[in-house]
């Protein structure tokens, strides 16, 4: 039987690239929740919203039509829009606007409306302490501001994109501090969460201490 799986830790930690590539494997869905606090900043900044308005965010909410499509692909009022939303303007404002509490209320709905299928892997911030409290399986993934700011920084390069390394690491830590510090949802470890520093490890040994993880739990029977 299914059941899900909950990814959180700070950004470009590789939550989602690990998402994608564990749900490949395990035959689940990925949810990526930063990219719906994304969608919601790109469709306030369009409709040149004041972003610390917290009712004008809820309102976009309640007019903008979000399909995350179980591909990973990513439609926002039928408009593919998936790496419209990966800009750095975009997780700076969507940092900005994830601190208002009835923003996240919304979105934690919706994201837990999706889990009732399960089989999801759901990647975050607060996936493992408020929107699936009761997940068996959390996972919070760390790494040093250096490391995933390198890793940004290769991934910008190999796009062609233009990219300064201090840069990445200094709008990485401002996030880091934004999403730990502020007053709902902050980011910490669920205290039932494995923890797992990425910083000198691959990715794929990663997914395999993931894997290993999931099949001590479900040897054990606590699946
Ligand atoms: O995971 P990400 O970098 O795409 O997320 C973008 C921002 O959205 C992040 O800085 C904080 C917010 N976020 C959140 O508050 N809660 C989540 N579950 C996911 C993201």
């Amino acid at each position: 039987m299914k059941f899900n799986i909950a990814i959180d830790g700070p950004s470009a930690a590789g939550k989602s690239t690990i998402a994608d590539m564990l749900g490949k494997k395990l035959n689940y869905s990925h949810l990526d929740t930063g990219a719906m606090y994304r969608c919601i900043a790109l469709a306030a900044i369009v409709n040149n919203v004041d972003l610390t308005n917290e009712e004008q965010i809820v309102d976009i909410i309640a007019t903008t039509k979000l399909d995350m499509k179980s591909d990973g692909s990513i439609y926002l009022n039928d408009k593919l829009i998936s790496d419209e939303i990966r800009s750095e303007q975009i997780s700076m404002a969507a940092s900005n606007i994830s601190k208002f509490s009835k923003v996240r209320e919304a979105l934690v709905k919706m994201q837990q409306d999706i889990a009732l299928n399960n089989g999801y892997i759901i990647d975050g911030r607060d996936i493992g302490t408020v929107v699936l409290k009761d997940a068996k399986i959390k996972i919070y993934l760390t790494a040093t501001s250096e490391a995933r700011g390198i890793r940004r920084h290769k991934q910008n390069l190999a796009k062609g994109f233009e990219s300064d390394l201090q840069k990445i690491i200094k709008d990485i830590e401002i996030r880091d501090y934004q999403d730990m510090n502020r007053e709902h949802s902050p980011l910490k470890k669920a205290d039932d969460a494995l923890e797992l520093d990425s910083s000198n490890i691959s990715i794929d040994e990663v997914i395999n201490i993931i894997e290993d993880y999931i099949k001590s739990k479900e040897d054990r029977s606590i699946l």
